[in-house]
C-alpha cells in the first residue's frame, strides 16, 4: 500500500514510518519539523518507497494514498502550550484537511487521538465509553479540545461520508527519539539523570501514569488498521501504573550517579491519575503491551546517552 504518515518526522510518526517501510509498503512522510527533526527519518531518506514532504497540516494537500495516519501535532506540554491557537488549529484544521483527502481517495483513515480527551478523570482506570472531565479554557485545553474536536470531526465524517476511520486514543508513550527537552517525564527524569542534575518531581510524586514502550503502541497501531472489528475509539497504552517517585527510583537505579529528587509545585490542571483499560484492544487486537517498563527505560537510556554525548 502507499501510505501517508502526517507527523512522520516526530517520535511516533518516525518509528511508524520505520515499522511501515519495514512491512513493504510505500511511505510519503509528512511534516512541518516543528517538534519533529530529519534526524529522526535520515536513516530512511533514500530508501525504496520513502518520500519526505515538508509541508504544514493547516494548508491543504493532496496525494493518492490507500491510507493516512494522522499523527500531526505538538504533543508536549510546552510545545503545545508555545503557541495554543497554533495547536488547536493543527489538531482541527489538519483533521479536515486529512479526512478530506481520505474521503477523495477513500483511503482508511487513522487518528492519533490521546488520553488527554479524559481530562483529569473520575473513572478509574479509563474505559473508552467514558467521556471525561476536562477544563474546556485552562492552559492544557488547546490541545484536549483539539483532539476532542477532532475526534468529532473523525466520527462525523463517519456517519454523514461514510469515510473509513480508526481512531485510537494513546496513553504516555516513551522510548528512543522522544526530545531530551520536550518536558514529558521519562526523558526529563532521564537526562537529568545522565546530566547528573537532581530529578524535579511535580508536586508529591503520588500521581500516577501508565508507560507503553514505543514498539508496543506501533505494533498495536498497525494491527488497529488491519482489522474490521472496531473504528473505535480504542484505548492503546501500558495498564502498569507508576508513581512519579517510583519512576524516578527507577531511573536513578538504572543510570546511577548522585542525582537526587527533589520536588516542585503541580502545574494546572495536570491529572492526578491515568491508567488505559484495554479490554476492547485485547478482543479487538489481541493486543497487549509486552515490554516491562525496566527494559524499555533501559533502551531508553542508551538512546539519550548518545544523543547527548552527540551534542
Ligand atoms: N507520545 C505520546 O505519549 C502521545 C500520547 C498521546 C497522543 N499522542 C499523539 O501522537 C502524535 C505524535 O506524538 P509524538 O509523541 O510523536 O509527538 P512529536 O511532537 O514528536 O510528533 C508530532 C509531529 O507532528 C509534527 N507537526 C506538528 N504540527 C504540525 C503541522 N501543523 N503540520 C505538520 N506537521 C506538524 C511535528 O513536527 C512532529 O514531527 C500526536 O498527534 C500526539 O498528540 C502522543
Amino acid at each position: 500500500m502507499k501510505i501517508l504518515v502526517t507527523g512522520g518526522a516526530g517520535f511516533l510518526g518516525s518509528h511508524l514510518c520505520e515499522r511501515l517501510l519495514g512491512d513493504g509498503h510505500e511511505v510519503i512522510c509528512l511534516d512541518n519539523f516543528f517538534t519533529g527533526r530529519k534526524a529522526n527519518v535520515e536513516h530512511l531518506i533514500g530508501r525504496r518507497g520513502f518520500e519526505l514532504i515538508r509541508h504544514d497540516v493547516i494548508d491543504p494537500f493532496k496525494v493518492e494514498v490507500d491510507q493516512i495516519y494522522n499523527l500531526a501535532c505538538p504533543a508536549s506540554p510546552p510545545h503545545y502550550q508555545f503557541n495554543p491557537i497554533k495547536t488547536i488549529k493543527t489538531s482541527v484544521m489538519g483533521a479536515i484537511n486529512c479526512l478530506g483527502l481520505a474521503k477523495r481517495v477513500r483511503a482508511r483513515i487513522f487518528q492519533a487521538s490521546t488520553s488527554e480527551v479524559y481530562g483529569d478523570p473520575e473513572e478509574h482506570p479509563q474505559r473508552e465509553a467514558y467521556w471525561g472531565h476536562v477544563n474546556p479554557i485552562g492552559a492544557r485545553s488547546c490541545y484536549d479540545e483539539g483532539k476532542r474536536c477532532a475526534e468529532t470531526l473523525f466520527f462525523d465524517y463517519h456517519r454523514e461520508n461514510g469515510v473509513d476511520i480508526r481512531v485510537v486514543r494513546i496513553f504516555n508513550t516513551y522510548g528512543p527519539r522522544m526530545l531530551p527537552d520536550d518536558g514529558r517525564v521519562v526523558s526529563n527524569f532521564i537526562v537529568q539523570a545522565i546530566r547528573g542534575e537532581d530529578l524535579t518531581v511535580y508536586g508529591e510524586g503520588a500521581q500516577t501514569r501508565s508507560f507503553c514502550y514505543v514498539d508496543d503502541l506501533i505494533e498495536g497501531f498497525v494491527r488497529f488498521m488491519a482489522q474490521d472489528a472496531t473504528v473505535g475509539p480504542l484505548n492503546i497504552g501500558n495498564p502498569g501504573e507508576f508513581t512519579m517517585i517510583e519512576l524516578a527510583e527507577l531511573v536513578l537505579k538504572k543510570v546511577g550517579g548522585k542525582s537526587r529528587i527533589t520536588h516542585k509545585p503541580l502545574p494546572p490542571d495536570d491529572p492526578k491519575q491515568r491508567q488505559p483499560d484495554i479490554t476492547l484492544a485485547r478482543k479487538h487486537l489481541g493486543w497487549e503491551p509486552r515490554v516491562p517498563l525496566e527494559d524499555g527505560i533501559e533502551r531508553t537510556i542508551a538512546y539519550f546517552r548518545k544523543v547527548l554525548q552527540a551534542n
